[in-house]
C-alpha cells in the first residue's frame, strides 16, 4: 500500500487566462471549460495541472498522486496524523482525499500506470579517452529544434511548516520514502520501488503552498533550450539552466503569473528499489543546486502566506 507516482497539481488562481497562455507556452496541451482549465502532456490521457479561476490569489488546492490499495493506505491517515476527507466540491475524480497532519489535500487515485515513454535518443558527450561522437555535430542551428516538449509530470514540490513531520506522514501513511534531505529546511520523497529520484518534495515555510512542478524534457539541451524560450515568453524570474546536487537533475525554472514554479528537467536520479538506497542528510550549501546562475531572491518565497 503505498504512492506510486505523481500525477497532478491543482492550483485556485485569480484568472485562468495568464495560466493558460503560460502552461500551453511551456508545451502543455490545454482544454478550457467554464472556470477550470486543464493542462497535460501531449500523449499522455489524464492532466498534469488543474487551474481554479475565481479565487481572490494563487493558492494550492490540492496535490493528485498514483497509489494503490487505497483501504490500506486509509486505515493509516488517522495514526500518522491525517484524516480522510471527503471527496470537496464537485470533484467526480473516484479515489480517496486525505488531509496530512498540515492540512494539504492529497487526492490518491488507483489509475493505471502512463504508457512507457519512448526511447529517446543517446545524449553524446565526448570526454577525455571516450570519444564516443565522430565526424558529425552535436548540435543543429537553432532553428532546427522544435519547441521543447514536457513528456510527464516528475515531481511537485510544496511547503511544509514542518518538513520532517510532512516527511513522516508521507512515509508512515503513504508507504512513501525519504530519498535525501538538507537539514529540515528541504526533503525530497521517492516511492519504494521504480521512483525517480523525488516525487514529492517539501520546502520550509510559514504554511503550506506549491512551489513547483516539474516536467520531464528528452536531455539537457532541451532543458536548457525550452527554458530559455519559456522566460522570454513568460517575462517573470527565471532559475537555470543548472544542475542539483540532491537528485541530480538538470533544471531550469521559470515563474508561472502568480510567482511559483514551473520546471524542466533531464537526467534525475533513479532509485529502482529503495532497500539498496541510501538518504543523505545535505548541507545546506547543496540544498538547491550544484551549480547554476544566482538564485533569484523569491525563489524560495512562498506567496500563498500572508494576506492577498
Ligand atoms: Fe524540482
Amino acid at each position: 500500500m503505498a504512492v506510486l507516482g505523481a500525477l497532478s497539481v491543482t492550483l485556485m488562481v485569480p484568472e485562468l487566462e495568464p495560466g493558460v497562455k503560460f502552461y500551453t507556452d511551456a508545451g502543455l496541451k490545454s482544454s478550457i471549460e467554464t472556470g477550470i482549465a486543464r493542462f497535460r502532456c501531449e500523449g499522455q490521457n489524464r492532466d498534469s495541472i488543474v487551474l481554479m479561476g475565481g479565487s481572490g490569489r494563487k493558492l494550492l488546492h490540492h496535490i493528485s498522486l498514483r497509489a494503490d490499495d487505497l483501504p490500506g493506505i486509509s486505515a493509516q491517515v488517522r495514526a500518522a496524523g491525517g484524516e480522510v476527507v471527503k471527496t470537496p466540491g464537485h470533484f467526480t475524480d473516484g479515489g480517496v482525499w486525505i488531509k496530512d497532519p498540515h492540512g494539504m489535500l492529497i487526492h490518491l487515485s488507483e489509475c493505471e500506470e502512463d504508457p512507457q515513454l519512448d526511447v529517446a535518443p543517446r545524449f553524446e558527450v565526448n570526454a577525455p579517452g571516450r570519444l564516443v561522437r565522430k565526424r558529425r555535430s552535436a548540435m543543429q542551428p537553432g532553428a532546427a529544434y522544435r519547441p521543447a516538449k514536457p513528456l510527464r509530470l516528475g515531481h511537485i514540490l510544496v511547503f511544509s511548516p514542518d518538513v520532517a513531520a510532512s516527511v513522516r506522514f508521507m512515509t508512515d501513511a503513504l508507504g512513501m520514502a525519504l530519498a535525501d534531505r538538507a537539514q529540515d529546511i528541504i526533503a525530497f520523497c521517492c516511492a519504494r520501488a521504480n521512483s525517480d529520484h523525488h516525487i514529492v518534495a517539501f520546502a520550509k515555510s510559514a504554511a503550506i503552498g506549491f512551489h513547483h512542478a516539474s516536467f520531464q524534457v528528452a536531455d539537457p539541451d532541451e532543458v536548457g533550450r525550452g527554458g530559455r524560450a519559456l522566460v522570454a515568453k513568460a517575462g517573470r524570474g527565471d532559475w537555470g539552466f543548472g544542475r542539483h546536487t540532491i537528485g541530480s537533475n538538470f533544471f531550469h525554472y521559470v515563474q508561472d503569473p502568480w510567482g511559483s514554479w514551473f520546471e524542466y528537467f533531464s537526467d534525475m536520479d533513479h532509485i529502482d528499489d529503495y532497500s539498496k538506497w541510501t538518504p543523505t542528510n545535505y548541507a545546506m550549501e547543496d540544498s538547491l543546486a550544484n551549480w547554476g546562475p544566482p538564485v533569484p531572491h523569491d525563489f524560495v518565497h512562498n506567496y500563498e502566506v500572508g494576506s492577498g
